[in-house]
C-alpha cells in the first residue's frame, strides 16, 4: 500500500492508502470524491482528469500521444500538470502524490 492526497472538487484534502500496480484512475474511481472514468481507461472520455501536484508531474512518464491531443481539447485543461488518471500507473514510486480532480467538463 502507499499513499494519495487526493483534492476534491469543493478544495478537501483527502489522504487515502492506495494500491500500487493499479492506473491511478482505478483508484480514484473508488472514491465518492474521485472521477467517473466513463471509458474505463481508453483515453476516449477526459472524465478521469486530474491535475498533478507541480512537485510531482516531472516523475510522471510524458503523456503519449492520444492522451495529449484528447487534453488539448479539455477547457479546464492545464498544459503544465493536467493528466488523465487512466493514463498512469500508480507506483510505489508515486506514494505521497498529490492530485486535484479537475473539474467536469
Ligand atoms: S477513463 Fe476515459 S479517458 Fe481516462
Amino acid at each position: 500500500m502507499a499513499r494519495m492526497i487526493v483534492v476534491d472538487r469543493d478544495g478537501k484534502q483527502h489522504e487515502i492508502e492506495a494500491k500500487t500496480g493499479l492506473k491511478m484512475m482505478e483508484i480514484l474511481r473508488e472514491l465518492d470524491y474521485g472521477v467517473a472514468a466513463i471509458c474505463g481507461g481508453l483515453c476516449s472520455c477526459a472524465t478521469c482528469h486530474v491535475y498533478v501536484d507541480p512537485q510531482w508531474v516531472e516523475r510522471l512518464p510524458k503523456p503519449q500521444s492520444d492522451e495529449a491531443e484528447l487534453l488539448k481539447e479539455l477547457g479546464d485543461y492545464r498544459p503544465a500538470t493536467s493528466r488523465l488518471s487512466c493514463q498512469v500507473d500508480f507506483t510505489e514510486a508515486l506514494s505521497g502524490i498529490r492530485v486535484e480532480i479537475a473539474p467536469d467538463s
